[in-house]
């Protein structure tokens, strides 16, 4: 029967997530703080021995997801138009993927997340979040 293969299925993943096969090391693993017009670099490591498919970077946006950036063997690096010019791969790997926002701006803050589309197992994510802060708030500290 269907519904039962694919809960069996779900129940395997879960397994694997659980005996640590499906992480998704983030680097850096806490907030990262940048002040706007710096660079900031997000690195993610897929520790698995799975085939990955594709990665997809993603912003949240509310309880949407836009993408912004993907990579497949197949397609190659795409950066989406949005974003084209503003980021970058600076790791181009399957499995280590990291994206460069160059000169970071107000709107670049929130989170983010790396998919992993592997095979067999699915999707695996990591997930993280740019603070910016702005110019001028380094003569607010210095006055307080
Ligand atoms: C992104 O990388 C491409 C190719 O490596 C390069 O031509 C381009 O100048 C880079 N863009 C930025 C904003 O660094
Ligand atoms: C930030 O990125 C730009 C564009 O790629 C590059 O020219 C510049 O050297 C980078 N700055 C730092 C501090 O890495």
């Amino acid at each position: 029967e269907k519904g039962s293969s694919g809960t069996f299925i779900l129940l395997i993943r879960w397994i694997l997530c659980l005996l640590r096969l499906c992480s998704v090391q983030v680097i850096p693993s806490k907030v990262q703080s940048t002040k706007e017009g710096k660079n900031a670099t997000f690195l993610c490591h897929l520790i698995s021995k799975h085939d990955v498919l594709q990665v997809t970077w993603q912003k949240e946006n509310g309880k949407k997801e836009n993408n912004i950036a993907t990579y497949s063997k197949i397609n190659g690096h795409k950066i989406l138009d949005n974003y084209a010019g503003h980021i970058n791969f600076t790791q181009r790997e399957l499995k280590v993927s990291a994206i460069t926002f160059h000169a970071v701006t107000m709107q670049d803050e929130g989170c983010y997340k790396c998919i992993f589309n592997t095979f067999p197992m699915g999707s695996v994510f990591g997930r993280m979040c740019l603070k910016v802060y702005g110019k001028t708030s380094s003569v607010f500290r210095g006055l307080f």
